[in-house]
């Protein structure tokens, strides 16, 4: 067992990205910077993909074309997620855990040289792909700009020397898209739906390594964090109202007044608000993407709620 906030195998420091698989690359990196307010940070059209970012990491959110070169085969559909993806403190990390998790029998589906950063994918009990990555490059903007067609070398890991040093930003630049309706600052956490809570809750502490908030036991949902400890995932127990799968991406924005305001321009502007509520002190509004998938901007007005705090029915939409 390591030290730290987990006993894993891993050790993740929170959640970087998720990546949506969608009906048209340029559809959906247009809506997430003039209506979603998160800049297009960079293109692969080898591989189908598109990326956006206001700088907190190279992508807040990637996209995969479902029928592109990676969706097609995958037998994708727009509207699915294809992965979540977590950021670990650095490649060494990475490449020892990756090893002592196939010697304790954990098996992953493929492991990738993303050029500015190594990952390894892997599937959780339900069926939901995650990625485990460490940034190998800091300045990832020189690298990450544009179009990219740079080719992706096969890479396992510690087949090249594991960089030792932390490659994330401490203090990111944080841009903003004026013209937008929203404006977010960073992606912080994803939920999804599972259909058995214990199994999952067990695999993302002892495989993946995130920490479970001890205060959701007995709850309907569990709240995952990693070594930043800051909410990464939050996992909601599947009902008949409620299917198992993907449900959100969560967005931090920076005041309650400034999301007030961001929900009245989308109404303004025709974008159909999913949600909006103030629970426990902290906002929600919820708004879909197009290809249906839901994007959730929050701000608090005191602290953040806490799991004995929520309404547990309402937790999927307040955490
Ligand atoms: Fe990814």
């Amino acid at each position: 067992m390591k030290a730290g906030a987990s006993s894993g195998a891993f050790r993740p420091r929170r959640l970087g990205h998720v990546n949506l698989y969608v009906a048209d690359i340029e559809q959906s990196m247009s809506f997430y910077r003039k209506v979603l307010g998160i800049e297009e940070a960079y293109r692969t059209p080898l591989g189908g993909g598109g990326f956006v970012s206001n700088g907190n990491t190279h992508h807040d959110v990637g996209f995969t074309a479902a029928f592109g070169p990676l969706g097609k085969p995958r037998g994708a559909k727009p509207g699915q997620l294809s992965h979540i993806a977590l950021e670990l403190e650095n490649e060494r990390e990475l490449v020892e855990d990756y090893y002592r998790a196939v010697k304790a029998g954990v098996s992953f589906l493929r492991t990738t040289d993303h050029d500015i950063a190594h990952s390894i994918y892997g599937r959780d009990p339900e069926g939901v792909i995650y990625e485990l990555y460490a940034d190998v490059v800091k300045d990832w903007r020189t690298h990450r700009s544009g179009v990219v067609t740079k080719p992706k070398p096969d890479w396992k890991p510690g087949m090249t020397p594991p960089v030792e040093k932390a490659c994330y930003h401490e203090v990111p630049v944080i841009t903003r898209v004026p013209e937008a309706i929203f404006h977010p600052l960073r992606t912080t956490h994803a939920a999804i739906v599972v259909a058995n809570m214990e199994k999952a809750v067990d695999y993302y502490c002892k495989v993946v390594g995130l920490a479970a908030d001890p205060a959701c036991g007995g709850k309907p949902f569990a709240v995952l964090k990693g070594t930043c400890n800051e909410r990464s995932l939050i996992l909601y127990s599947a009902s008949g109202i409620r299917a198992p799968g993907y449900h959100h991406v969560a967005m931090r924005v920076a005041s309650p007044a400034e999301l007030a305001k961001s929900a009245d321009k989308a109404r303004r502007a025709g974008i159909p608000v999913v949600a909006e509520m103030l629970h426990c002190g902290r906002c929600s509004v919820m708004v879909r993407d197009p290809d249906n998938c839901l994007v959730r901007f929050y701000a608090d007005e005191g602290r953040e709620p806490g799991a004995d705090d929520v309404d547990p029915s309402l937790a999927l939409f307040v955490l």
